[in-house]
């Protein structure tokens, strides 16, 4: 039998790595395998157990007799925004925003309490990791005035909820979450037990007030944010700001959503006036591509449930020292060594003494399989020295025997190729059975790479 004081103990041991918590400590975590993770921590129940009963006074009502009506939703100014939000912000929601330091999370915050603002709306602006002047500079780079937008330096969570309190805002921004504390928690800022706590406190604040909460966070180099177990499960929403950092490019990218599909990507520009949407992202990437170039192919990738017309190149060069070399930029390395064996085995295509390397332009990544065909017209067409058909876009998965297999979603992407204005999609021939049909556009369907190589490429002379 436990006895009162271990019932009443505070004292936890918790995994920084992914949120594990053992009355003992640890060495290695048995949740997520990380070693020497476990940190001493004294948790709050008081904070804790009174929100929970605040929450829990609803009472239980049968599904059949709620009400269904349209969730309200609050227009964010961006449209790119309101479109990975799944149609705008719903009022209560806390919504996470986590990328790499500098991608544009600050950035991406102020341009939007400014749109806010500008429609008379208070909102304030909580930043734990810059002083006013700082943002000040910035926000008259953004040429954002900063009228009813409430600056608040403040890091300590108690503070920060009274002056929302005060204040009463329409939104209010968290910049960043691993900056603030909660004195009745131990931990460091950052640390899994403040940050947890923290946007645990965010969280009911939110659904209390009914007022939407965005909190930044830092993603750690393993890719998450401050322990992938922790914050995703408390928070409403999750969005990933990613982007290279050679780009300008910049993808919001849903990743969880209670109030709508995570299938959306926004994509913005990085620009010396800030972030810029680009609401016709195909035609932004394909803006440099040349048509007829050797080794350049159009590839209709999606992203989520939105098409996007990318272009991929390939560069093949005699092998001049050592074993052949392969380079994948913005592919997965281990796709290229597939598509570049199929193409030597079934294909016959000389690649053993040759280096080969993909780029895919706009710092953009394809993951998908359905861009191995666009992919291995753009090696062959460098390896023949043949450009490929003017005007083609080019889809399909390779299989190891050299058959193209289905792809999904085919329409959205003929339909994204017809907008962009072009004259014909190669394709898998078992996606178009029953037969597609596209007035518009001329579909070349093949069933072996060996015949779709032969399709794509411009004849010789
Ligand atoms: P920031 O929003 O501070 O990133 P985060 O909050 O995610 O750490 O973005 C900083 C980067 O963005 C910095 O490298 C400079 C660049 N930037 C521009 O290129 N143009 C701009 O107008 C602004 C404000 C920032
Ligand atoms: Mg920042």
């Amino acid at each position: 039998m436990r006895s009162e004081s271990q019932v009443k103990s505070k004292i936890t041991f918790i995994c920084q790595q992914c949120g594990k918590e053992n009355p003992k400590w640890l060495g290695r975590c048995p949740s997520c395998g990380a070693w020497g993770s476990f940190v001493e921590t004294r948790v709050s129940p008081p904070s804790l157990s009174s929100h929970h009963h605040q929450l829990a006074n609803n009472a239980p009502q049968e599904l059949y007799t709620a009400q269904k009506g349209d969730i309200p939703r609050f227009n964010l100014g961006f449209s790119e925004l309101n479109r990975v939000l799944g149609g705008g912000l719903v009022p209560g929601s806390l919504v996470l925003i986590g990328g790499e330091p500098g991608i544009g999370k600050s950035t991406l915050l102020l341009q939007t309490s400014d749109s806010v603002a500008r429609n008379n709306k208070l909102v304030v602006y909580v930043s734990g990791e810059e002083s006013i002047t700082q943002v000040k500079l910035r926000a008259e780079r953004l040429k954002i005035s900063g009228k009813n937008i409430y600056f608040l330096a403040e890091t300590n969570m108690e503070q920060v909820l009274q002056h929302l309190e005060e204040i009463s805002p329409a939104l209010v921004m968290v910049d960043s979450i691993q900056t603030v504390f909660l004195d009745d928690v131990t931990g460091v800022p950052g640390s899994i037990s403040q940050v947890r706590e923290c946007t645990l406190r965010l969280m009911y604040w939110a659904k209390q007030k009914n007022i939407p909460v965005f909190i930044a966070g830092h993603v750690t180099k393993e890719g998450s944010i401050a322990g992938p177990g922790t914050l995703e499960h408390i928070v409403d929403v999750v969005l990933y700001f990613e982007g290279e950092p050679f780009h300008n490019y910049r993808m919001l990218r849903g990743v969880k959503n209670r109030f709508g599909s995570t299938n959306e990507v926004g994509v913005f520009e990085m620009g010396s006036d800030g972030l810029i949407e680009v609401n016709n992202p195909s035609q932004a990437f394909l803006s440099q591509h040349e048509d007829t170039s050797i080794g350049s192919v159009v590839i209709p990738t999606l992203e989520g449930s939105r098409p996007l017309l990318v272009e991929a190149q390939a560069l093949t060069s005699s092998t001049s020292f050592g074993p052949p070399r392969r380079i994948a930029n913005g592919i997965d390395f281990n796709r290229l060594l597939l598509i570049s064996a199929v193409l030597g085995k079934r294909a016959r295509i000389k690649l053993s003494n040759q280096d080969i390397i993909i780029n895919v332009t706009g710092g953009l990544r394809i993951n998908e399989p359905a861009a191995d065909l666009g992919i291995a017209l753009a090696i062959a067409s460098s390896a023949h020295d043949i450009p490929p058909l003017a005007k083609l876009a080019v889809m399909g998965e390779i299989g190891l025997s050299g058959e193209l297999r289905t792809i999904p979603q085919i329409e959205r992407r003929i339909t994204e190729a017809v907008r962009l204005g072009f004259n014909a999609c190669l394709l898998p021939k078992s996606n178009s059975n029953p037969p597609l049909q596209h007035a518009d556009i001329h579909l070349l369907t093949a069933d072996s790479i060996t015949e779709a190589l032969r399709l794509g490429l411009s004849k010789k002379g």
